[in-house]
């Protein structure tokens, strides 16, 4: 080992604290975040507008999905638009410059373009020194972004990183589908994510679990050269409650945890009756998840940090508890974070 790389290994320990979760002493890398931001388009179309042009029904889509509306981009609010709204909003509620971002990632599976990179384009945007790259993750795309952020926080030149989710489904929607228009919407949400100092029972990752079932692959995608996003509805019903159950029960026993030593649940917004079935399997009482599909329905990559952003306006997310995020999505992909909040 190098003299470099052992100063590193040094300074990335000292960047590691303890915790206790249930009598057992586990470490946790110091994170903080810092600022949340959320932007959605201006447009919002309810279950009745589609009903006026596709065979369903506001109760049908109520009692299936929970969702009633959902917020569809018009000219100018393009993935890069919401990003950097989102962006902008998280920036100013961290009290953090522009220019003192270092990295930018950005979940999406909705670029407005193959190249450059949304996140260049974003940098661009907003005028920052620093640039970074796309995760296409899909619907766990948000969680990829952050792990790979916290990750990237490791390496002693990277101070702060921009971790965005912004979609806009409705560029790859068949809006004659009723079994896929019912379901999407469009927006977009970020965290600002800095380091946090190594202080007993801190800000932090507690745990993480990666994953997937790539037999799964053609039950939610985008055919190649087809423009719309097929879905068979039930079995990905199926097959994404089970992942999120599996991928956050993995992340909870690294550390010894269960869903009791869970105080905020946020999953991928998916679908009410996947969030509350996933959150029954886990021990995880509703009054500890965050639903938040109602007004925005599943925004894919967008649909976490969109929901952590609406819990902490309204009180539900507060400083010290322990936070689960886990995503699921095509692919098929899954993701968890087990966090130590704190702002
Ligand atoms: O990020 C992941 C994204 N995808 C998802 O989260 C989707 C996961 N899947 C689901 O949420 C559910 O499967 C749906 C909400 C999409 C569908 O609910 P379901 O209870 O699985 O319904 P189904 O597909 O089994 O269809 C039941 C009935 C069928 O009619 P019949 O054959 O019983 O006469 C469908 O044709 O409901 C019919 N149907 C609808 N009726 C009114 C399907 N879509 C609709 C609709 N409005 N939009």
């Amino acid at each position: 080992m190098t003299d470099t790389s052992t100063t590193r290994v040094a300074q990335l320990a000292a960047r590691r604290h303890t915790e206790i979760i249930s009598d057992r002493v586990v470490p946790c890398f110091g994170l903080r975040v810092a600022g949340l931001g959320a932007a959605v388009p201006r447009q919002r179309v309810t279950n009745h507008d589609l009903a006026q042009r596709l065979d369903t029904s506001d109760k049908w889509i109520v009692a299936r999905t929970g969702i009633s509306a959902r917020r569809i981009a018009g000219v100018g609010e393009s993935t890069v638009a919401l990003a950097c709204d989102a962006a902008r909003r998280a920036l100013g509620n961290a009290n953090v410059a522009p220019a003192d971002v270092d990295l930018v990632l950005v979940a999406t599976s909705t670029p407005d373009s193959a190249c450059p990179s949304t996140a260049s384009r974003v940098a661009a945007e907003l005028g920052l020194r620093a640039s970074g790259f796309d995760i296409n993750g899909a619907c766990t795309g948000f969680v990829h972004a952050f792990h790979t952020g916290a990750a990237l926080l490791a390496d002693p030149s990277i101070r702060t990183a921009l971790v965005i989710g912004a979609e806009r489904y409705s560029s790859i929607i068949d809006p004659n589908d009723r079994g896929t228009a019912i379901l999407f919407g469009d927006g977009a949400g970020a965290a600002v994510m800095t380091r946090a100092p190594a202080t007993p029972g801190g800000p932090g990752v507690l745990a993480t679990d990666l994953g997937g079932d790539p037999t799964g692959i053609a039950v939610i995608e985008v055919r190649p050269g087809s423009p719309y996003l097929t879905m068979d509805g039930p079995e990905l019903f199926r097959r994404a409650t089970r992942g999120l159950v599996a991928s956050a029960t993995a992340a909870l026993a690294r550390v010894g945890a269960t869903g009791a030593d869970v105080d905020l649940y946020v999953p991928h917004q998916a679908n009410a009756r996947i969030v509350s079935a996933a959150a029954g399997r886990l021990g995880i009482d509703e009054a500890k998840v965050v639903f938040d599909m109602a007004e925005r329905a599943n925004t894919s990559a967008a649909s976490i940090p969109l929901a952590l952003e609406a819990a902490q306006r309204s009180g539900q997310l507060t400083a010290g508890m322990r936070v689960l995020i886990s995503g699921v999505g095509a692919g098929l992909a899954w993701s968890t974070m087990y966090l130590r909040w704190d702002q």
